[in-house]
């Protein structure tokens, strides 16, 4: 894959539009999980100190309309303290209501406010394009999508990846080409419509799929007849599946569904895992409901293998259980992570892999 390299970008005096991956657990107005936002600033950093002025640009949720509960107020006061003046001031820029963190920084509210974002819409995409000189993309966890400020932004400017997300196309690119085996696909949680047609795809390239969450609740006997249904690629067996048990009330995998997942682990050369196995937000790390993803992650990390965990809500979880660190890769990308690595064609990686054109 070839990308500009931000490294020889020219800044100086420049209006940027950074998309950043916003799309963090936000509850009472306090952010569960930091993680996400703080893989964006060391772009933040570089470009202020060559000289730009920064519009930052992202999503939060899937909003309908305006729905006050998806505002990014909270995400924006995380980098007003971060990297601002600690204030925000509320600010204009054409269309868009935002937030001036420094005379340098700015940030947008939720671009899913917007329905021309979700639909690519030309007319919306110019609307962003024109308050920017250059498009960077800092937000991998969304280059899985279509959208305006993923695709439409950059067809108009010329554009840059940002720093994390060269590291997760290269760390990703690397395992895509040649993991070592066996590769164990770990899938929980819920955003079926997503990650349901991804399972399918992983059957041709890992050893092994895993499932334990909302998933495997939920689409049990689909998941099943569609993995039968699966003819293997010449020179490569079809993935072994297994479907993990719940508990009897349903907000955990069963444990020997888990004691099954953690011996399988046990013989990964590589893991990948994205989505928790029963209901993981709770307060205590105790709570019977994270048992079952509790015992999968210290598995994973125990084992000898290369292990990448992706996703918000799994980064969020492996952090309260301080495991983070003992992870060898931590992508920010749940649905795009799982995107990437079943070959999937990735529309915010290749419109920055074309050259700026007028
Ligand atoms: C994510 O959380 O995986 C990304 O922000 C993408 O969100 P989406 O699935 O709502 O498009």
């Amino acid at each position: 894959m070839r990308f500009s390299n931000i490294e020889n970008g020219n800044f100086k005096n420049k209006k940027v539009f950074l998309r950043l991956d916003l799309d963090v657990p936000v509850k009472k107005d306090k952010i569960e999980d930091e993680e996400r936002l703080l893989s964006g600033i060391k772009t933040i950093q570089y470009l202020i100190k060559h000289g730009a002025e920064i519009i930052i640009a992202g999503h939060l949720g899937r909003p309908e309309g305006k729905e006050e509960k998806f505002s990014l107020r909270t995400v924006a006061s995380f980098f007003a303290k971060k990297i601002g003046y600690g204030q925000l001031h509320p600010r204009k820029f054409g269309i868009f209501n935002g937030w001036r963190l420094t005379e340098r920084i700015s940030i947008l509210e939720n671009l899913r406010y917007y329905k021309g974002e979700e639909k690519n819409d030309g007319e919306f995409s110019k609307k962003l394009a024109g308050l920017a000189d250059v498009y960077v993309n800092e937000a991998f966890a969304v280059s899985h999508r279509p959208h305006a400020s993923i695709i439409g932004v950059p067809a108009i400017l010329p554009h840059f990846p940002g720093f994390h997300f060269l590291e997760e196309v290269r760390v990703l690119g690397g395992i895509l080409k040649k993991p070592k085996r066996p590769l164990v696909v770990i899938i929980g949680g819920a955003k079926l419509d997503t990650k349901l047609p991804l399972v399918e795809k992983m059957h041709h390239f890992a050893d092994y799929v895993l499932i334990g969450g909302k998933i495997a609740q939920e689409t049990r006997i689909l998941l099943k007849v569609a993995h039968e249904k699966i003819i293997p690629q010449a020179g490569r067996k079809k993935s072994v599946l297994l479907i993990a048990d719940s508990t009897f009330n349903g907000t955990d995998i069963s444990e020997k569904s888990a004691e099954n997942f953690c011996q399988i682990v046990g013989l990964a050369k590589t893991v990948v895992w994205n989505g928790p196995m029963g209901i993981t937000n709770g307060k205590s790390i105790d709570e019977d409901t994270e048992r079952g993803t509790r015992k999968l992650a210290k598995a994973i990390v125990k084992s000898r293998s290369y292990s990448v965990v992706g996703g918000g809500d799994t980064l969020a979880y492996v952090k309260k259980i301080n495991l983070l660190d003992k992870f060898k890769f931590c992508s920010m990308g749940g649905g795009a992570m799982l995107s990437f690595l079943s070959g999937e064609k990735m529309p915010g990686i290749d419109i920055l892999e074309k050259n700026y054109s007028k």
